[in-house]
């Protein structure tokens, strides 16, 4: 990662921490720019500020108890969570996500904040979410267990490829299952894939967030512009 993304992605974690207040109970994302938005929250704690995290894979569980961060188990709704994303639509802020291998969870810390917000370079947003073709695939955690019958299902829909870890053994999320990477997904209605993709049995969720985000927290070279679901600023 050039020193200039990381930045960017420093940038857009300060500012999504300080939308955190005292009391809150916060959503904690995965990858490196969710990371990013950890370690200036952690900063906050040790400076006084009292909240509750949920963490929405272990990685990110460790890295915030490290950074004085209390973590707690998700039984409960959120005020806020805040996490990264692999693309970014501008207009309705739909949302690819799961790169890192954690959407499952990372959907259901979403689904339960009032408020959720993507945080990202420029290089993650995109006009039409079809721009990010074919460069980001749709990634769908599948279970092991008849996985190569959930993988001729999901060909219907593009090119499902098996993701592999850095040893090529297959991809092993924290829920004990496997992700297939949909490239080729022809999703004019992303409602309907969506739909018609998780109906699939064996397929246990898949990385397109719809109309769950409500803010976009994105850091250019330029700065720091926050976006709304509509495209206002
Ligand atoms: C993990 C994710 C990440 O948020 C997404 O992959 C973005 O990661 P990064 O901030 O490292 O680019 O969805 O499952």
């Amino acid at each position: 990662m050039s020193v200039e993304k990381a930045e960017m992605k420093r940038a857009a974690g300060r500012a999504a921490a300080h939308m955190v207040e005292d009391g809150m109970r916060v959503g904690l994302g995965s990858g490196s720019t969710a990371r990013a938005f950890v370690e200036a929250l952690g900063e906050r704690v040790r400076e006084g500020l009292s909240i509750t995290a949920i963490a929405s894979s272990k990685k990110t569980a460790e890295l915030a108890r490290g950074a004085g961060i209390r973590v707690a188990e998700h039984d409960s709704p959120l005020d806020l969570a805040v996490d990264g994303a692999d693309a970014i639509e501008r207009d309705t802020l739909t949302a690819i996500k799961g790169l890192g291998g954690a959407l499952v969870r990372e959907r259901l810390i979403a689904q339960a904040a009032v408020s959720f917000v993507l945080i990202a370079d420029d290089s993650k947003l995109f006009d039409r979410l079809s721009d990010s073709q074919p460069a980001v695939p749709i990634p769908v955690e599948i279970l092991p267990f008849g996985w190569k019958l959930t993988h001729q299902r999901l060909a219907s829909f593009g090119n499902p490829v098996l993701r592999v870890d850095a040893r090529g053994e297959p991809f092993c999320s924290d829920n004990g299952n496997l992700i297939l990477d949909l490239y080729g997904c022809d999703y004019g209605s992303p409602d309907d894939v969506a739909a018609r993709i998780k109906a699939i049995s064996g397929v246990v969720d898949h990385g397109l967030f719809l109309h769950l985000a409500t803010v976009a927290i994105i850091a250019s070279p330029l700065g720091i512009s926050t976006i709304k679901v509509g495209g206002a600023r």
